[in-house]
């Protein structure tokens, strides 16, 4: 169903459904192995991290599954440690080294081909890949781990913008061989995320992401089809759109039904407000009923989220809306 969407040719009537972040902290399962592993030493450990991916699907019946990993281990993987912190997040110990960067390579995310090849040998349903789009990625690093107002991004990419846009090639070009590794290990499709892209003007993102993104579109979205997704999306869906990739995954600020008629022949995915699913299940589905006649019969629909799905989420609001959306 979730191919079928990606292609363009649903016609169950139903849309196919997964959530951003669907591995993760809402499981009980998930956190009864987090209490045991730090969150690294899961994302670099195959058998763990398969068995994560692999939760939610088994819990809930999603129609495709994302690999459990996170954007941040690129960097690490050229030699730019992370460390995830209890109720801080991400945090790099070194500062960013362009030059000695260059000297890495992806070989040590080999950890993520194995943990796809467990994955693929017992998964009944289509493996998102993905990655941070350079710019993201990029300003986690310049940040040194997560910033409320990217300030230091900013002024990096307006003072010295030459080394900004190095650094933005160079990432590109690793994003390209980290996911063709994804690709060929079997992943059916790819959902690059600029979570953060809206920091920038839409001109600022024009000159300092999009070009990057494109690149990375360009070769990738030949093998299998790609999803864009930014807490922006829906201001930069033209500018998305040049890219050219299958779909757009829209935050909760879009009227999916409006960017339909933008965009007739574009896979849309979104856009539930996770928000929402801290509630109850009676307002979990009178809100999804709302989605979902907005896009009723669309064979280019995909359901998911605005953005990832809370810690704090009850089970019982996600069962009631994968309920509504299969009823
Ligand atoms: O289920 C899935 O969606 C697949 C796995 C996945 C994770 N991170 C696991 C994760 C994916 C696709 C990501 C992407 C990611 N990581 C993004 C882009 C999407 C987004 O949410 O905006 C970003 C910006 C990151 C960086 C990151 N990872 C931050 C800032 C944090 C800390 C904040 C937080 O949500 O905890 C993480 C941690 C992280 N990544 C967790 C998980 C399951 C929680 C770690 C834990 O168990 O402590």
């Amino acid at each position: 169903m979730f191919l079928d969407a990606l292609q363009f040719k649903n016609n169950s009537g139903k849309p196919p459904v997964w959530l951003m972040r669907q591995a993760g902290r809402y499981l009980p399962e998930y956190r009864a192995l987090r209490r045991e592993h730090q969150f690294m030493d899961m994302v670099k450990n195959p058998k763990v991290a398969s068995l994560v991916t692999m939760q939610p699907i088994q819990r809930f019946q999603f129609d495709a599954a994302i690999l459990f990993s996170d954007i941040l281990v690129l960097p690490d993987a050229l030699g730019m440690p992370v460390q995830f912190k209890e109720s801080i997040g991400p945090v790099f110990s070194e500062k960013l080294d362009l030059q000695k960067l260059k000297k890495g390579s992806v070989a040590p995310l080999s950890y993520v081909k194995e943990a796809i090849y467990l994955i693929k040998a017992k998964a009944d349903v289509p493996l998102i890949g993905f990655a941070g789009a350079p710019f993201t990625v990029a300003s986690y690093m310049i940040e040194g781990g997560v910033s409320k107002d990217h300030a230091k991004t900013k002024a990096f990419a307006l003072k010295d913008t030459n080394a900004f846009l190095e650094l933005m090639a160079f990432l590109s070009d690793k994003t390209i061989e980290y996911l063709e590794m994804q690709v060929s290990a079997g992943v059916n499709a790819i959902q690059l995320f600029d979570t953060w892209a809206g920091i920038l003007s839409n001109k600022q993102f024009k000159e300092l992401s999009l070009p990057f993104i494109k690149r990375i579109v360009d070769t990738i979205s030949q093998k299998v089809p790609v999803i864009l997704f930014s807490k922006a999306s829906t201001a930069y869906a033209d500018a998305f759109s040049e890219a050219k990739p299958q779909g757009i995954g829209f935050d909760i600020t879009a009227d999916l039904s409006e960017q339909r008629k933008r965009f007739p022949r574009m896979v849309i995915q979104g856009n539930l407000d996770p928000d929402v699913l801290l509630t109850s299940p009676e307002i979990v589905r009178r809100e999804a009923k709302k989605i979902l006649s907005s896009m009723k019969n669309d064979p280019g629909f995909i359901f998911n989220l605005g953005h990832g799905i809370l810690p704090e989420t009850p089970l019982e609001c996600v069962q009631a809306l994968l309920d509504e959306i299969r009823s």
